[in-house]
């Protein structure tokens, strides 16, 4: 199969709506990251999803709206706190775990009684599924396990061949998947940290709790409030070290270990006095490392280096998120100096 990757214009929009209504998959712009989407209602579309990207069956996806109306008629809970989570993040990177209403496709929902809904900001989404008139079922547009893709190119490399069309937004805004809270009643679990970062939920709804798997590794035997948190993910195959301390700490242990298969990965500015080809970056604040992570986590490949190691993340506002995704690429190799 021809891959293309589309310009949005409405006369794109409208040819991969008509692909997605046959039962195709396509890949799609969010502002968190790009999605490879399918009829949520459609039992063999969203087959194609979990094949085309190696996904185990256990792990849902999540469904994508582009009004009210709609993810009124995928869910009837209405709490308090729903109605407020809704009023101030949507459209944005907010995804609710909600008791689904009605028949969406099973494997979509991985068998569950609930389902992940979010209503993306992104206006070319919104656009398409107003075209096409039900909601999409879209996980990250990544390969089991490897990094999401924050570009078309991206989405284009891990599946050039095994689908039809991507539609280019451009470079993703904000580069780590959206914040999933489980709301239950009153109560909001974050299962998965974001852009809408811990500080802004409790504003809006109070005391937060915290999901098991966020900021540790799940034992083996434990069940997942978010099955997605039990999978090895966004690891590249260099295998990832993340380092915490001083940067002055950070330096001297890496220096003893580079070499032409290995790197490190620092904050912008930090590798004034310290280039070479070996030094990467990916962004000063917690913003820009939350929009630059899975680019250079495919770049380290693409550079053939075996190894990398990382400078800490703060853990502050969307470091969370930063940080959350990085241990899993990592998987959990942690150093403390
Ligand atoms: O920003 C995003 O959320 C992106 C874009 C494309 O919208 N999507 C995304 O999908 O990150 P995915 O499939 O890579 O991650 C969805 C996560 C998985 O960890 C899955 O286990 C969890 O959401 N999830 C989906 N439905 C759930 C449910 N009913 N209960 C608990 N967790 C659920
Ligand atoms: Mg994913």
């Amino acid at each position: 199969m021809k891959t293309r990757i589309l310009a949005p214009t409405a006369e794109n929009i409208d040819f991969c709506a008509g692909l997605l209504k046959s039962g195709e998959i396509v890949g799609v712009p969010t502002e968190t990251v790009y999605g490879l989407a399918a009829n949520a209602f459609d039992d063999d579309a969203v087959l194609k999803i979990f094949k085309a990207k190696g996904r185990p069956a256990d792990n849902p996806l999540i469904c994508h709206v582009s009004s009210l109306d709609m993810f009124h008629s995928l869910t009837s809970d209405d709490s308090a706190v729903l109605k407020a989570l809704i009023k101030n993040f949507w459209p944005g990177p907010l995804t609710v775990i909600v008791k689904s209403s009605v028949k969406l496709s099973s494997f979509a929902v991985a068998g569950l009684l609930t389902v992940g809904i979010r209503f993306s900001s992104n206006r070319i989404l919104n656009s398409l599924i107003d075209r096409c008139g039900f909601a999409l079922a879209a996980p990250s547009a990544n390969l089991s396990k490897k990094p999401s893709s924050t570009t078309a190119f991206h989405v284009y490399s891990d599946f050039c061949g095994k689908i039809g069309a991507i539609l280019d937004g451009g470079d993703c805004e904000i580069g780590v998947e959206s914040t999933i809270v489980k709301v239950e009643g009153d109560s909001c679990v974050l299962l998965r940290p974001g852009r809408v970062t811990l500080k802004m939920l409790e504003m809006v709804v109070g005391k937060v709790k915290f999901g098991r798997g966020v900021l540790e590794s799940l034992g083996s035997d434990e069940v997942a409030e978010s099955p997605g948190l039990k999978h090895r993910h966004y690891s590249p195959n260099a295998e990832i070290v993340v380092v915490k301390g001083s940067f002055q700490s950070f330096v001297e242990y890496v220096l003893d270990r580079l070499n032409d298969k290995v790197c490190c990965v620092v904050f912008d500015g930090e590798q004034v006095g310290f280039e070479g080809d070996f030094v990467l970056t990916y962004g000063k604040t917690v913003v820009d490392q939350a929009k630059n992570l899975f680019s250079v986590l495919r770049k380290i490949d693409e550079l053939g280096f075996e190894k990398a190691y990382f400078r800490c993340p703060s853990v502050e506002g969307v470091g969370l998120a930063v940080y959350n995704r990085l241990i899993r690429a990592a998987e959990f190799r942690i150093v403390e100096l």
